[in-house]
């Protein structure tokens, strides 16, 4: 028996008037098929499991539909509208949209890194950090915030600091880059890796790559006469104390809390007691 034989004749306040209402067929063509499954669904299910109207049933006075019925055809509306958003969500997007192209748009990049040439074909959102890291697997330089926070990915950029993490790579084709590879080796270090290991400037040594990175350019900042924050006179060149050092080396954060130690280390490479 179909859905249309099995309606009884309703009567306003008959719990099968307001069925039958669920099971009428979609209007139109090119009405969507999850309301009618939905709709189908309800109905057979209510037919299975309505029982004669007792004194205590939830029945709205105005429409004579029990709550139950409305429950169960509206869980099973709400599932054929799943069916349909999945059949949606299937249908193959045969190609990106232009803005989505653009974004997966890759670049030639040469890079001169610790004096080798190297030429690297690079997503042009990779940042200089990952370029060094992921691509040339120079590990030494460090990923720590990612953020331009902590410092522990600086290296230098045609002589000058830098955070790796915060600028794209494909920015500077043509570039020289010194990480702490091309600083020093074990069998011949750097002054300042030599200088952190006197003066015990570090701890668990992850932001030391950075520091000693950071620590050459200021190095080289001091010699050039560039100010910072806390020189005094901005007509003579800056002196060397302990206070330019900490300004000029505050961008980079040691959480194993090293600070003096990196000091005494820097101010004896640049030629004062510690
Ligand atoms: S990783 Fe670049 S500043 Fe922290
Ligand atoms: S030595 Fe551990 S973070 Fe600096």
């Amino acid at each position: 028996m179909d859905a249309a034989s099995r309606s009884s004749p309703a009567t306003p306040s008959s719990p099968s008037s307001s069925t039958s209402s669920l099971t009428s067929p979609a209007s139109s063509p090119i009405q969507s098929a999850a309301p009618c499954l939905g709709d189908a669904l309800a109905a057979d299910v209510c037919r299975a499991h309505e029982a004669p109207l007792g004194p205590d049933s939830l029945q709205d006075p105005l429409t004579g539909v029990r709550r139950r019925t409305m429950l169960i055809a509206g869980s099973a509306c709400a599932a054929g509208s799943g069916f349909a958003l999945e059949a949606q969500a299937q249908v193959p997007n045969p190609r990106p949209p232009a803005s989505q192209e653009a974004l997966m748009a890759t670049s030639q990049v040469t890079l001169t890194v610790n004096g080798q040439t190297q030429t690297l074909s690079l997503d042009n959102r990779t940042s200089l950090l990952d370029a060094l890291r992921e691509h040339l697997r120079l590990t030494g330089t460090k990923k720590g915030c990612d953020h331009g926070q902590c410092g522990a990915c600086t290296v230098l950029l045609d002589g000058r600091r830098i955070n790796a993490c915060l600028t794209l790579a494909v920015l500077h084709d043509g570039a020289q880059v010194t990480t702490i590879e091309g600083l020093g080796t074990p069998e011949k270090l750097h002054p300042l890796q030599a200088a952190f290991i006197k003066h015990d400037g570090y701890q668990c040594g992850y932001c030391t790559p950075g520091q000693i990175c950071s620590a050459t350019a200021v190095l080289d900042e001091l010699k050039a006469g560039m100010p910072s924050h806390v020189t005094a006179d901005l007509n003579v060149r800056p002196l060397l104390s302990a206070d330019e050092l900490r300004e000029r080396m505050s961008g980079n954060i040691c959480r194993c809390g090293a600070y003096s130690n990196i000091i005494d280390a820097i101010t004896e490479v640049a030629g004062r007691p510690a």
